[in-house]
């Protein structure tokens, strides 16, 4: 989308745990936003890599053999078949960037799963009437 946007501002706007939202893409790679507490389910994608940017709180990424403690401004890049499983003790905000083929939980279907469709619906910001336009 060609115009200035702040992830941080969508992301306040999410309601719902574990349900990305696509703000903009970047020719085929998608940029969402997502409020994050708990954990969903261990998961890989086995194709695509998933980058992580934590815009509120922190976020753990439990990986096979390790985890990786993200905060505020942190990032992380999930390789591909890599198995991980993303846990918000306390609630956080997140950016995530990956291409458009990418399944929320890889293979794993999950009842928190959420789909491309769901994932592309318009998040609108209350204070900005223009953000109502489709990607
Ligand atoms: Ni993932």
């Amino acid at each position: 989308m060609n115009k200035k946007m702040n992830p941080l501002e969508y992301a306040n706007e999410l309601t719902e745990h574990w349900s990305p939202r696509i703000i903009s893409n970047v020719d085929d790679y998608y940029i969402k936003v997502a409020r994050l507490k708990g954990e969903i389910t261990w998961h890989q994608h086995k194709n695509e890599d998933e980058l992580f940017l934590i815009l509120k709180g922190a976020l753990t990424i439990e990986l096979e053999n390790e985890s990786v403690i993200l905060n505020e401004g942190d990032m992380y890049v999930v390789q591909k078949g890599v198995l991980h499983n993303p846990v918000a003790k306390e609630e956080c905000l997140v950016l995530l960037f990956e291409k458009n083929s990418t399944e929320h939980t890889g293979e794993i279907k999950h009842e928190k799963s959420r789909s491309h469709h769901e994932q592309l619906r318009v998040l609108d910001l209350k204070n900005n009437l223009n953000s109502s336009q489709k990607l």
